[in-house]
């Protein structure tokens, strides 16, 4: 199994510490790498740096209190303008946050997925602080920075969650 996939865990307490402008464009440019259903690269990405910007949606939202100690973070919105259909955006976005993820493990970051979509209160507290136009569905935000903590591996995997066609 990827080295990523295995040690990839949720981080929500981050050092101090910058993370330099061209290893955000190789986050980045991992994400656009992600396949989209007829190639149609539905995501645009918010890269906040702002230390003001990231505490207030700490102290705005529980969940996202670990964007207190990032050292920035990227939202993954959906564009309707380039195709009109949720569930795309949806499936899209995901699929290029993972690929963050695991990219970020990789430049030695941790990271933590927040929601954003379809939480109301979240999507109207990420358009309101960003000024996102309408044609952006507020997908995910995604908390990056060097981690300030351990985490074990795990093994989910459970035979119940697997049906074989043989
Ligand atoms: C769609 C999605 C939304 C999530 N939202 C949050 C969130 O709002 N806040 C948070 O702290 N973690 C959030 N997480 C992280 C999950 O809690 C975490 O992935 C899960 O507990 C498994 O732990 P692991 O990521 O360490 O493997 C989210 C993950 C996903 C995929």
């Amino acid at each position: 199994m990827l080295k990523a996939i295995l040690k990839r865990r949720s981080i929500r307490a981050f050092k101090d510490e910058k993370v330099q402008e061209e290893r955000i464009k190789e986050i980045l440019k991992a994400a656009m790498l992600a396949p989209t259903a007829r190639n149609t690269q539905t995501w645009k990405f918010t890269v906040i740096e702002n230390r003001d910007v990231l505490n207030s949606l700490a102290a705005a939202q529980k969940a996202m209190s670990m964007m207190k100690t990032a050292a920035f973070a990227i939202v993954v919105s959906g564009d309707r303008d380039i195709l009109n259909d949720e569930a795309y955006l949806y499936v899209h976005s995901g699929a290029a946050i993972e690929n963050m993820l695991l990219e970020a493990y990789e430049e030695g970051l941790g990271t933590c997925w927040c929601a954003v979509g379809p939480i109301k209160e979240r999507m109207d507290l990420i358009k309101e602080t960003l000024k996102l136009p309408d044609n952006l569905l507020p997908v995910g935000i995604v908390a990056f920075g060097v981690a300030d903590e351990v985490k074990e591996d795990v093994d989910r995997y459970d035979p119940d969650k697997v049906n074989w066609v043989k």
